[in-house]
C-alpha cells in the first residue's frame, strides 16, 4: 500500500479535481494520508490565476521538500503545472512530477515512471477528458461539489484559465444525474455544480435550464448551487428554471470584473455595465430575496481614476451582498500582457483598499438589516473557534449555531441574532424539518 498526501489550493474546481485524483490513485492501490511525513507521494494541486497564488505554492513546495525521504516523490499538479510544464522541472530540481488538469488519469503511470528515476511532465490537453468513469473520493458530508463542465472557451484578456484548463466541454445530463443520485445515497442533500462558465453548460441535447430541473428532480436533493455563471449566459430559460426549481438556492455569484464599459471592452467581457445590471434586475425580479456576490479586478491596464469610480458605483448600484476583490496580476501568455498603460502597484493597491472598504461597509449595512429574520440553515461543520457549528442559509449567509458536532448535515430553522458584519450568529427556532 502506497500513501499519497494531497494539498489543494485555488478554486472549488480544484477541490473537486483533488477528489478525482484520489479516485484515480485509489483504483491504483494508493491510500490518502494527512501526514506528509509518512507519504510516499506528495502532490500539490495548484492555482495559476494570480501571481501571489503561485508564489504561495512555490513557498509550500519548498517546505514539503523537507519531508522528502529517498524514494519519495513530490509532484506539482493543476493549473500552475499546466502553465509552466517542463520548465517547472528545470527550475525546481526536487520536483519529480508536473501534471496538468487533463492528465490526472495518467497519474499512476507517471508516478511509476518517476519512481524509476525519470522526472516527468504531462501537460497535454485532452479535450475529450471528462473523467466520467472515475468515481471521486469525496470527504463525506451533506454538501458536495459536482463538476459539470471543464475548461473555458471565453477569452477574457486577463485570464490564464483557458490556457491551463483547455477548451470547454460538458458532461452529459444523464451522467450527472446518475452522479447526483449516487451522492444522495451517501447522504448528500446539497450540490454545487461547477464550471468556469457554468450556465453555458450544454451537452448537445440539453442546456443549463434542463440540468437545473433534472438535478432538482432527484429525490433527496434539497439545495442546488452553481458557480461561476457568466452574466450573459443567463437566458430567460435558465432564469425561469432557477425560479421554478425549488431546490435552486436564492444566491448567485455573478462576476462583474469592472463597472466601466471601457475596461470591460479591454477585458473582452461580453457585456456592458448596462447589460450586466439588466441581468441583476432580471434575477431579482424572478427570485425575490436572492442575494448576490461578485468578483472584481482593479488596476487593469488603462484603468483611470474615473473608470475605477464606475466600479465603486456598480457595487452600490447592483447592491451586492459580497464581493471578492483582486488586484490585476499580469499573466504571461494572456492577451492583456500587450495592453498599454499599466497601472502602478501603488495605485492599484490604493484602489483595492478603497474598494474593499466600500464593499465591507455595504455588506455590513445589508447584514445588520437582516438580524431578526429567520432562515433555513444547513449545518456544515465545526467553526474554527469556540464550540459552535457553522451553517449556511439558502442565501449563502454563514451562521454560527449552538449545536453539537453530530448536527452536521441537519437542516434547522434559525433566527439571525447578530452579525459581525460578514457572518451571523443564530438561534434555533424549530427542530429539523422532516425530509419528505
Ligand atoms: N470563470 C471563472 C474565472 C476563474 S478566475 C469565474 O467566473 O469564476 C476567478 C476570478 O479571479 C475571476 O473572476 C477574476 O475576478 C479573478 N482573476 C482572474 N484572472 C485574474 C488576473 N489576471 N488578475 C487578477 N484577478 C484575476
Ligand atoms: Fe477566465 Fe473569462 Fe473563462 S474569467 S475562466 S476566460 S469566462
Amino acid at each position: 500500500m502506497k500513501l499519497v498526501y494531497l494539498e489543494t489550493y485555488g478554486c472549488q474546481m480544484n477541490v473537486a479535481d483533488s477528489e478525482l485524483m484520489l479516485g484515480v490513485l485509489g483504483r491504483a492501490g494508493y491510500e490518502q494520508t494527512m501526514d506528509p511525513e509518512v507519504a510516499d507521494v506528495m502532490l500539490v494541486n495548484t492555482c495559476a490565476v494570480r501571481d501571489n497564488a503561485e508564489q504561495r505554492v512555490i513557498g509550500r513546495v519548498g517546505e514539503l521538500m523537507r519531508h522528502k525521504r529517498p524514494g519519495d516523490l513530490l509532484g506539482v499538479v493543476g493549473c500552475m503545472a499546466q502553465r509552466l510544464g517542463p520548465v517547472l522541472l528545470e527550475r525546481v530540481p526536487r520536483v519529480d512530477l508536473v501534471v496538468g488538469p487533463d492528465a490526472y488519469r495518467n497519474l499512476p503511470s507517471l508516478i511509476e515512471h518517476a519512481l524509476r528515476g525519470g522526472r516527468i511532465s504531462d501537460t497535454e490537453f485532452r479535450s475529450w477528458e471528462h473523467y466520467e468513469d472515475v468515481p471521486p473520493v469525496r470527504t463525506p458530508g451533506a454538501t458536495q461539489f459536482v463538476t459539470v463542465q471543464r475548461g473555458c472557451d471565453y477569452r477574457c484578456t486577463f485570464c490564464i484559465v483557458p490556457y491551463t484548463r483547455g477548451p470547454e466541454r460538458s458532461r452529459t445530463l444523464e451522467d450527472l444525474v446518475r452522479d447526483v443520485r449516487g451522492l444522495v445515497e451517501q447522504g448528500t442533500t446539497e450540490v454545487t455544480l461547477l464550471g468556469q462558465t457554468v450556465n453555458s453548460w450544454n451537452d448537445g441535447r440539453h442546456d443549463f435550464a434542463d440540468l437545473l430541473r433534472a438535478v432538482g428532480a432527484v429525490d433527496g436533493i434539497r439545495r442546488i448551487r452553481f458557480t461561476s455563471p457568466y452574466p450573459t449566459d443567463f437566458t430567460d430559460r435558465v432564469i425561469e428554471a432557477m425560479a421554478t426549481t425549488d431546490a435552486v438556492c436564492e444566491h448567485v455569484h455573478l462576476p462583474a470584473q469592472s463597472g466601466s464599459n471601457a475596461v470591460l471592452r479591454r477585458m473582452l467581457r461580453r457585456y456592458t455595465r448596462e447589460t450586466y445590471l439588466s441581468v441583476v434586475e432580471r434575477l431579482r425580479a424572478a427570485m425575490p430575496g436572492i442575494t448576490m456576490s461578485t468578483d472584481i479586478i482593479v488596476g487593469f491596464p488603462g484603468e483611470t481614476e474615473a473608470q475605477f469610480e464606475e466600479t465603486v458605483s456598480l457595487v452600490r448600484e447592483a447592491a451586492f451582498d459580497d464581493a471578492y476583490t483582486f488586484k490585476y496580476s499580469v499573466r504571461d501568455g494572456t492577451p492583456a500582457v500587450k495592453l498599454p498603460d499599466r497601472v502602478t502597484d501603488e495605485v492599484a493597491s490604493a484602489r483595492l483598499s478603497r474598494l474593499i472598504e466600500s464593499v465591507r461597509a455595504q455588506t455590513r449595512a445589508r447584514n445588520m438589516g437582516r438580524v431578526g429574520s429567520t432562515h433555513e440553515v444547513l449545518v456544515e461543520r465545526p467553526a474554527r473557534r469556540g464550540d459552535m457549528m457553522l451553517g449556511r442559509t439558502r442565501t449563502n449567509f454563514l451562521v454560527l449555531v449552538d449545536l453539537p458536532e453530530e448536527a452536521a448535515g441537519e437542516y434547522h430553522e434559525v433566527r439571525l441574532t447578530g452579525t459581525t458584519g460578514s457572518t451571523f450568529t443564530g438561534a434555533i427556532v424549530a427542530p429539523q424539518l422532516a425530509v419528505l
